[in-house]
């Protein structure tokens, strides 16, 4: 079946599934290698040994949204609010600049006290004071016409995690006044609009089946986002999921390979939550197919507030000023950080 999944990338739901329940058995140990090296022979082929970083800028931990799973929901009153200022996110894209940085992810709760026009003015200043940057956006839902606002003031990317493509597993997660059609839907306009789009899951999430997870690949496979963000789900102390367990780094990896052999040119993060479930995590992510890594860009002061679960990870080589010990860890696993933009191969 990995062969199958290699050469063609895509075999038919009830393959998958079959492949996910074998995959995810405690005894594959062998076959998951033979996976993992697979992914990442793919994932060479287009990239080289090469992980590209992005500088994460988390500008405000305030949220409209009440997400069942994440730290900073609006029901979540024990976390310590905070916002940048335009000129906050202006000195941390000097910063990374200056260490090397070619992307800037600006990441942030569905915050209403920024207008659509101060957003567009944020993206609008970096693109004029740094026009070889590529500019990404990730706050949430919003309309077209504020999509197409912020595409104009020369945003490039844009991530928008679906976080499940089960109606029903979606309502498990969410408040009823989400949903996924809508969440779909922002995900086509952004496509359309002409950003790198990136969409995405948890593994592991609360009543997530194998169903659940076929149904991701499935809908991954028909929208070709340029990005896909897939890290384990990690309870969060002050969220009614508190109690639930975590997903399991194994089954994170099983993912990120398989979704490598569906997508051969997707930009695809070893994300934070990975490195936060297994000191390894973040080097196994790239042996197991990922080929990009998004350091922590935020002002000191503010990265411990940005906790979307517990112990997130924002020091050591989590964050961006420690790119040297990032390098000799990829050096360790023979790779090396590429700084260039790193557009999907389909953009350049
Ligand atoms: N565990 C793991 N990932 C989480 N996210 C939010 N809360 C959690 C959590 N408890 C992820 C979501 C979101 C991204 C920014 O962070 O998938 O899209």
């Amino acid at each position: 079946l990995i062969r199958r999944l290699a050469d063609t990338g895509d075999l038919p739901d009830e393959e998958l599934c079959r492949l996910l329940e074998q995959l995810f058995c405690h005894e594959a140990e062998e076959y998951r290698d033979i996976l993992y090296k697979t992914a990442r022979k793919v994932s060479v082929q287009t990239f080289g040994n090469k992980v590209y970083v992005r500088g994460l800028i988390e500008f405000t931990n305030y949220c409209r949204n009440n997400c069942y799973y994440c730290g900073i929901r609006a029901g979540n009153k024990k976390a310590s609010r905070y916002r940048l200022t335009k000129e906050e996110i202006l000195l941390c894209c000097r910063e990374g600049c200056a260490l090397g940085l070619r992307t800037f992810v600006l990441q942030g709760g569905e915050d209403m006290a920024y207008s659509p026009q101060d957003i567009g003015d944020i993206v609008a200043a970096i693109k004029q004071t740094w026009p070889d940057c590529a500019v990404t956006l990730s706050i949430g839902e919003h309309s077209r016409e504020d999509y197409l606002l912020w595409r104009q003031a020369g945003a490039d990317r844009y991530l928008l995690r679906h976080e499940t493509a089960d109606n029903a597993h979606y309502g498990k997660l969410h408040p009823p006044k989400l949903s996924l059609k809508h969440r779909v839907q922002c995900l086509y306009s952004l496509k359309e609009l002409g950003y790198q789009t990136g969409a995405g899951f948890m593994v592991g999430s609360p009543g997530q089946t194998i169903e659940c997870l076929v149904k991701d690949l499935r809908f991954l496979k028909k929208l070709q986002p340029e990005m896909i963000g897939i890290g384990p789900f990690i309870p969060h102390r002050d969220t009614p999921f508190a109690s639930e367990s975590p997903g399991s780094l194994t089954q994170t990896l099983v993912l990120l390979s398989i979704v490598r052999l569906m997508h051969p040119k997707a930009l695809l993060p070893s994300t934070t939550a990975l490195s936060t479930i297994d000191e390894k995590g973040r080097e196994l992510g790239i042996l197991a197919g990922a080929n990009v890594v998004m350091p922590n860009l935020s002002p000191d002061g503010v990265r411990k507030k940005y906790m979307l679960y517990d112990n997130k990870r924002s020091e050591g080589s989590e964050a961006a000023q420690h790119l040297d010990q990032l390098a000799s860890r990829f050096a360790a696993i023979g790779y090396t950080i590429d700084f260039g933009r790193g557009d999907a191969p389909s953009f350049r």
